[in-house]
């Protein structure tokens, strides 16, 4: 029998306009589009094998075997990928960040996007673009913005067939940055599927939906102007406002520790002192900074006076989710 084994890259993403709520809890439809930036230096590698000889799933990520419902996640989304190929051989998946795990930089969105491209190859199926976000999505909404390049849009669609992310715009489009402030990189205690589910609760949620569409008009507009000032502002006053649907939900979400207001505070001061710098949050304590690419080096050189070097990860727009020629990983 042939090699079923493929290895994938993807990259994280971060969302300029959020996805938060859903339509469908199960297929993941959200209840607005959403549009984000792949990320190039937060990256998963995922190699799936699949074998007669495989008694049973293996995961591993970052060197560890994983159990749980964190393993259940992975299994669930072999299983599409089976069914799709009509193949039902067990699998060993070896996946490993480059960055923390459930810090809220969003592992999970690299995560399936890779296991997505990874575990279709190595069934021997082709999947265009598309199928590829609409699967990708199944096992992490967020992850199927993940597969195209650069700047993408994900459309809420209608069904199942019609929720998928396409790329707006190449990663040479914009030169920005995208700078991680790290705040914390423990698990994050309530994971984004639990907070989804609490949207209603919030009183301020309604009132979001009814602005979203205008919102998502003018940041493309600002995308397509490449106005900097605009598109900042309105990339970080979505920050804010998911934030305070989180807060205001029941339980209340609070993913900031005081580190994050303070952070907050000096991406405000170092506005007035004449650095554009903007900053958008996600379901986590960590800052996501974005700049224009010709600031960044005033900008690290500032961050640098209150942060140490290894709280700030340098991203800049990166491609999508690709196949890398197979290779002996660790533990393999
Ligand atoms: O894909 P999920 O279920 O992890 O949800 C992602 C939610 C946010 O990161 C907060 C927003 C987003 O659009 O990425």
């Amino acid at each position: 029998m042939k090699n079923l084994k493929a290895t994938a890259i993807a990259h994280s993403n971060i969302a300029f306009i959020k996805y938060w709520g859903k339509k469908d809890e199960k297929l993941h439809l959200p209840l607005n589009n959403s549009l984000s930036v792949n990320l190039d230096n937060l990256i998963t590698k995922t190699t799936v094998e699949f074998s007669e000889t495989f008694k049973k799933d293996q995961i591993f990520i970052d060197g560890q075997t994983v159990q749980g419902e964190k393993e259940k996640r992975v299994v669930d989304h072999l299983n599409r990928v089976r069914k799709m190929a009509k193949i039902c051989l067990k699998a060993k998946v070896i996946s490993k960040n480059n960055f923390p795990t459930a810090s809220g930089l969003a592992s999970s969105a690299s995560g399936f996007a890779a296991l997505s491209l990874a575990s279709t190859k190595a069934l021997g199926l082709s999947l265009s673009e598309k199928d590829l976000s609409i699967l990708a999505r199944l096992g992490s909404g967020s992850a199927c913005r993940s597969i195209p390049d650069g700047f993408v849009e994900w459309y809420k669609g209608k069904d199942h067939q019609t929720s998928y992310a396409k790329g707006l715009f190449p990663p040479s489009y914009w030169s920005l940055s995208i700078i991680v402030l790290l705040i914390e990189t423990k698990e994050k205690k309530t994971f984004s599927n639990q907070g989804h589910q609490l949207v209603w609760t919030s009183p301020f949620f309604k009132e979001r939906l009814k602005n979203i569409d205008k919102k998502i008009f003018l940041i493309k507009k600002y995308l397509q102007e490449k106005n900097f000032l605009k598109f900042g502002q309105i990339v970080e006053d979505e920050a804010l406002e998911l934030h305070s649907i989180m807060l205001t939900s029941k339980p209340a979400l609070i993913y900031w520790q005081p580190e994050t207001i303070k952070a907050i505070k000096y991406i405000y001061f170092l506005r007035e002192k004449g650095l554009p710098v903007f900053f958008t949050i996600d379901a986590g304590s960590n800052l996501f900074l974005i700049s224009q690419k010709k600031d960044e080096k005033d900008l690290i050189r500032e961050l640098k006076k209150e942060y140490s070097e290894k709280k700030i990860i340098i991203n800049h727009p990166s491609k999508g989710a690709f196949l890398i020629k197979d290779y002996q990983v660790e533990g393999d």
